[in-house]
């Protein structure tokens, strides 16, 4: 997240006077005394619905299996570290060859690769995944997709240069052919693998299945902005295709079987090369925080496309989510306008209990926003191509968090503000909206019009197996006003996690109820719990950490926590290491320290073999700021990987 390019912490372009769920919050937090998470009248209250009538068969999962293992140090050791009587090994880091013959079938270790040898390769800077079982059950093969978020960078000689890319030593990309690579390794990769005998896993090498998508790869624009002028091109008049997908960050899946894949900070991508001194954006681009001028990342130069002077529409058709089927090849992958456009961090589903598709996603920008949307067609189990098509219409609706009827109490209800510009007066009578298209292109500036609460950058989304709540990470919001230690509350620099039940436990319904389940913090740093800054009751002198992104459910309800935040180890974040993966209990609110990644890198991506007892998780950016050789280790460039988690007698993980 330190990459200035990947992940911009400063404030957000969000101009519109909302409120930001911190001043919801500075209401809410006047009396300490109530915020006792985890034993206090909130929680009581919050859990008084469905998910208490759960409670006794999840507690007594809690105490006997739900963190059945010992927690793990923080540290800042350039390695992985997994509890006792767990393995992590290194699976597929960047530049894995995915095809025996011809470009890129040979990993040089040098990063000596072409354009086109990436193009054939694992790709660069993994993120969100997701195991799909070969034949729908095996926890021994199956389609291993993921996300290829982009590539890291670095100032050298006052220029972007890319760190590792073009080899060890940082680089700028300032020939076509290099451009072609950065292209190429980013997007997703779908691997085929296998767990053989000997119990490892490998590559099925020249599968038909596998399959690099790229920031070059064909795809359609669908549902109700596709064709809309917003999102036509002077190589794309028809505005229903375009080349590639970028900044790919957490993910989805479907029960259908494809996979999600969500494009975050696109607009890194976009600049101009035409009198780059000149402005020229319109109010839009600045809202969704296109810089002006040229970008660090330099592919305008090479293709015009990314240079909005020339192609203004051309922005308009990433920041979406889009669906890939990993079991057809030569699919062409869609992006799903319907979900709205803004920086998505993940997509994560529920089926409504009437088959319904509801989908909840975050907006990864300080003061922006929560989603969700809502199916008109219903999923039918079996029916793959009546599921097909299913994210291309419904409902689209943006979060707005009240206080409740007390303040204080760290708990409260929320609504869904419906982005629709027929049926809501606001954006009917609002003129930069000359249809529903234009509001889902330009969903944040419908949802500030609409007054939805400003939050602190929200990632990923999680929805629980059993009870549907929802619960998302807010990481931070450091930038909020002048950044300082002595204030971190008011400069959210740990970040939170918030949840909620939605009305009757409908995921249709307008309104929730919501509260915070924990508060990152350090009690070590601020050892007096009447300061926020120590965190809520659930943070300890062990567990404590900043940042959470990474969030998914495992289907027995373990919260799987993973952070992106400041790793320094010092100050503020004293005693927090290295980014970490962390497991909660819903119901306990107990937190444990799972895993803690090597040098300079965040974990992303959760994703288990049906029998849980194989988990794949991401280590990205290992080294971003230097000092790491993970994971060959010796003199090794660093390498983003996937890593697969088992426990030595065969287990559950977590269990
Ligand atoms: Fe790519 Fe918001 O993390
Ligand atoms: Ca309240
Ligand atoms: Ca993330």
């Amino acid at each position: 997240m330190s990459n200035p390019l990947a992940h911009p912490d400063h404030p957000s372009p969000n101009p519109s006077r909302n409120d930001h769920l911190h001043d919801v919050l500075a209401r809410s937090l006047q009396r300490r005394q109530l915020l006792k998470l985890g034993t206090g009248v909130a929680a009581a209250t919050f859990l008084a619905g469905p998910a208490a009538a759960l409670g006794s068969t999840l507690m007594g999962q809690r105490n006997t299996r739900m963190l059945g293992f010992k927690a793990v140090v923080a540290d800042s050791a350039d390695s992985v570290r997994v509890p006792e009587g767990y393995t992590a090994t290194p699976f597929v880091p960047w530049g894995t060859p995915l095809f025996s013959q011809g470009p890129g079938s040979v990993w040089h270790g040098d990063g000596s690769e072409s354009a086109a040898d990436q193009a054939r390769q694992v790709g660069d800077n993994h993120d969100g995944l997701h195991f799909f079982p070969i034949d729908g059950k095996s926890n021994r093969e199956g389609l291993l997709v993921m996300n290829h978020e982009y590539s890291t960078t670095t100032k050298a000689s006052g220029h972007q240069h890319y760190l590792t890319l073009f080899g060890p030593q940082p680089a700028p990309a300032d020939t076509l052919e290099r451009v072609n690579k950065a292209i190429n390794a980013w997007g997703c990769s779908v691997i085929h693998i296998r767990r053989e005998v000997t119990g490892d896993w490998r590559v099925v090498l020249d599968s038909a299945f596998n399959r690099r998508i790229t920031s070059a790869t064909p795809m359609r624009l669908t549902g109700p902005a596709a064709g809309d002028a917003l999102l036509q091109t002077q190589t794309d008049p028809s505005g229903t295709w375009v080349l590639g997908t970028i900044n790919n960050c957490g993910n989805g899946f479907t029960p259908w079987g494809t996979y999600l894949t969500c494009e975050e900070n696109f607009n890194n991508n976009f600049g101009t090369q035409i009198e780059p001194q000149v402005d020229g954006r319109s109010a839009a681009l600045r809202r969704y925080g296109i810089a002006s001028g040229q970008t660090g990342y330099a592919w305008e130069k090479q293709h015009t496309r990314f240079d909005y002077k020339k192609e203004p529409n051309e922005a308009n058709r990433f920041g979406w989510v889009v669906e890939i089927d990993p079991f057809d090849p030569t699919s062409t992958p869609k992006k799903r306008t319907a979900l709205g456009r803004f920086k998505h961090e993940n997509a994560a589903h529920r089926v409504n209990r009437d088959q319904r598709v509801v989908v909840y996603m975050g907006d990864d920008q300080a003061n922006d926003y929560i989603y969700k949307f809502v199916s008109d067609g219903t999923y039918q189990p079996g029916h793959r191509v009546h599921n097909a098509n299913l994210l291309d219409s419904g409902k689209l609706y943006v979060a707005k968090f009240h206080d409740g009827a007390a303040s204080g109490d760290f708990m409260g209800t929320g609504e869904w503000l419906l982005l629709d510009k027929d049926a809501n007066p606001v954006l009917r009578d609002d003129p930069r909206f000359a249809n529903q298209a234009a509001v889902l292109v330009h969903a944040r500036l419908a949802a500030d019009a609409l007054g939805a609460t400003k939050m602190d950058r929200p990632e990923w989304v999680a929805v629980h197996p059993s009870t549907g709540e929802v619960y998302v990470t807010l990481t931070n919001h450091s930038a909020r006003s002048q950044t300082d230690d002595a204030n971190p509350r008011a400069n959210n620099v740990y970040g939170q996690i918030v949840r909620w039940r939605e009305l009757g436990n409908d995921a249709a319904a307008t309104t929730f109820e919501w509260d915070i389940f924990v508060l990152a913090g350090n009690p070590v740093v601020h050892p007096e719990r009447s300061d926020l800054r120590s965190g809520s009751d659930n943070i300890s002198a062990h567990n404590h950490f900043n940042s959470p992104d990474g969030l998914a459910f495992d289907r027995f309800g373990r919260l799987w926590i993973q952070t992106d935040g400041n790793d320094s180890n010092t100050q503020a974040f004293a005693g927090q290491g290295n980014n970490q993966m962390l497991v909660a209990d819903p119901l306990s609110k107990d937190i444990r320290r799972f895993l803690v990644g090597p040098k300079g890198c965040e974990i992303t991506g959760v994703a288990f073999t049906p029998d849980s007892k194989t988990l794949f998780v991401n280590i990205q950016h290992p080294g971003e700021k230097g000092g790491s050789h993970w994971p060959e280790g010796g003199s090794a460039m660093p390498r983003s990987a996937t890593l697969i988690i088992t426990k030595n007698d065969g287990g559950v993980i977590g269990s």
